[in-house]
């Protein structure tokens, strides 16, 4: 066993060094597009300059083309994709996205033949203003008159009023399959002592689809953990610290197999709680010393009834085990020798814990805002949480996670719904009051947007909805 897990590891290792490979290759690739869109600013179309970074491009493009039909490259809400990675974007990466978003463009697509001289003349056309191409049918229909036939230009996919409709079918698809989740371990938990197999092929087919659905849209399966359930808390908690756990996994570019294994551990990563007396579960207050015991059992029970499921992977059984134990190993339960926690137990740790530090139960009346759960997670970084996976969980879910609701320095107000390249100014929906009977006023507005030079709108502040009254499920779900 402990072979098969080196080894399993040692391919995990292999695969990740490949996708870094892959994902710095895609950055150098927009690095250098940005480089020659700069150089034909400043030099004449034959100068030695632009060719040789047109030159470099293209080898780089060359590379990524080698067992790839084309090399297509996607923005969206100002984050920048190569296939489904997200690319890392620094500030020049982010003007160039900008210029192509200005002008339209939301995709490129580059296809095997490409020669220089198409970028140089790509180059200079995106050095126009968008209003040059007016009448032109714009950038992407400018590029088939220059000639250039080895680059595909896309449309920019808009995430406002306009794509409504498409967006508004993917959320609902989110909060179906957010609904299956808890059925799911609502069954799983009530048949652990009967059937197993059965369920775990569920769980299987359930998780499946939540990770298609994150890798499709994460954004709106995130939003739904916002949104939490006074009634079924624990089944939603699950729910909730799967789908966390599944978008960090796909953030860091996990394969799609470990992401599904994933996400069964994250969902059964409480199964023990079962074998602990639900008074004590479920106890508002502080539990006496015999109660903590018992609850401190759950993690050793888990692995006791996920130790002989068929169907589930070994993985799930280590999380449940270790989803306690601290990064320091200081956590429960106590082990001799020197653990480490496997980096799924890390990451269900976590997402573990800013479920339960956001989440809404019955005896608390006041839920605690996503931000200060950022603030705690941070402050714990080292000895509870693996840094590095701390840092990673905060750039995905942003200083201001989907679901906050943020005051404006100009008096407004914006429910977040999407992070941006800046984790200062995500994307926003105006909302007009707060008394509960608020409304949308329809715009999903980037605090990104800037006017004469400066930003057009600032965070400076925090609103608790639930103090204000206002249902934010219904902007969300
Ligand atoms: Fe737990
Ligand atoms: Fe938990």
């Amino acid at each position: 066993m402990a072979d098969e897990q080196s080894d399993s590891r040692g391919e995990a290792r292999q695969s990740f060094f490949a996708k870094q490979q892959l994902i710095n290759a895609a950055r150098a690739a927009f690095q250098q597009l940005s480089a020659i869109a700069r150089n034909a600013s400043l030099y004449p179309l034959a100068h030695p300059f632009l060719l040789t970074s047109a030159d470099k491009l293209r080898n780089t493009i060359e590379d990524l083309l080698l067992g790839r039909k084309e090399v297509a490259f996607y923005m969206v809400h100002g984050e920048l994709f190569f296939e489904t990675l997200s690319v890392p974007v620094d500030q020049s990466l982010a003007l160039l996205m900008e210029q192509f978003t200005d002008k339209g463009v939301g995709g490129i697509v580059f296809k095997p033949g490409l020669v220089s001289t198409e970028l140089i003349s790509l180059a200079r056309l995106m050095n126009n203003d968008p209003s040059f191409f007016t009448g032109q049918g714009g950038l992407i229909d400018a590029i088939a008159h220059e000639g250039i036939e080895h680059m595909e230009l896309h449309r920019v996919l808009l995430v406002d009023k306009k794509a409504g409709g498409a967006i508004k079918e993917g959320k609902k698809k989110a909060s179906e399959v957010f609904q299956d989740a808890i059925d799911a371990v609502k069954e799983m938990v009530e048949a652990v002592h009967l059937d197993r197999t059965t369920k775990m092929r569920k769980m299987n087919t359930v998780v499946q689809t939540m990770v298609d659905n994150i890798l499709d849209n994460r954004d709106a399966l995130m939003g739904l953990t916002s949104i939490k359930m006074y009634d079924e808390y624990t089944f939603a908690h699950s729910v909730n610290t799967a789908i966390l756990a599944i978008s960090l996994g796909t953030y860091l570019s996990f394969e799609k197999n470990q992401i599904a294994a994933l996400g069964v551990a994250a969902l059964m990563h409480d199964i023990g709680k079962v074998n602990v007396p639900n008074a004590v579960i479920n106890k508002p207050g502080k539990l006496t010393e015999e109660e903590w015991q018992l609850v401190k059992r759950h993690p050793i029970e888990g692995a006791l009834l996920l130790s002989d499921v068929p169907g589930v992977s070994k993985l799930a059984m280590v999380a449940a085990f270790e989803h306690h134990q601290h990064n320091d190993a200081f956590g429960y339960p106590k082990v001799d020798g020197d653990l480490r926690q496997h980096p799924f137990s890390q990451i269900v740790s976590l997402a573990d814990a800013y479920e339960a530090l956001t989440a809404a139960r019955v005896y608390y009346s006041v839920q605690m805002p996503p931000d200060e759960a950022v603030r705690i997670l941070l402050a714990k970084r080292g000895p509870t949480f693996n840094a590095v996976m701390v840092k990673a969980f905060v750039n995905m879910i942003g200083i201001f996670p989907i679901g906050t609701l943020l005051k404006l320095d100009t008096g407004e107000s914006g429910l977040v719904m999407h992070q941006t390249r800046d984790l200062m100014r995500p994307r926003v929906l105006m909302l007009d009051k707060f008394d509960g009977t608020e409304k949308e006023t329809g715009n999903e507005i980037s605090l990104l947007e800037t006017a004469g030079g400066n930003y057009k709108r600032t965070v400076t502040g925090i609103i608790n909805p639930y103090a204000a009254g206002i249902n934010i499920k219904q902007y969300l779900a």
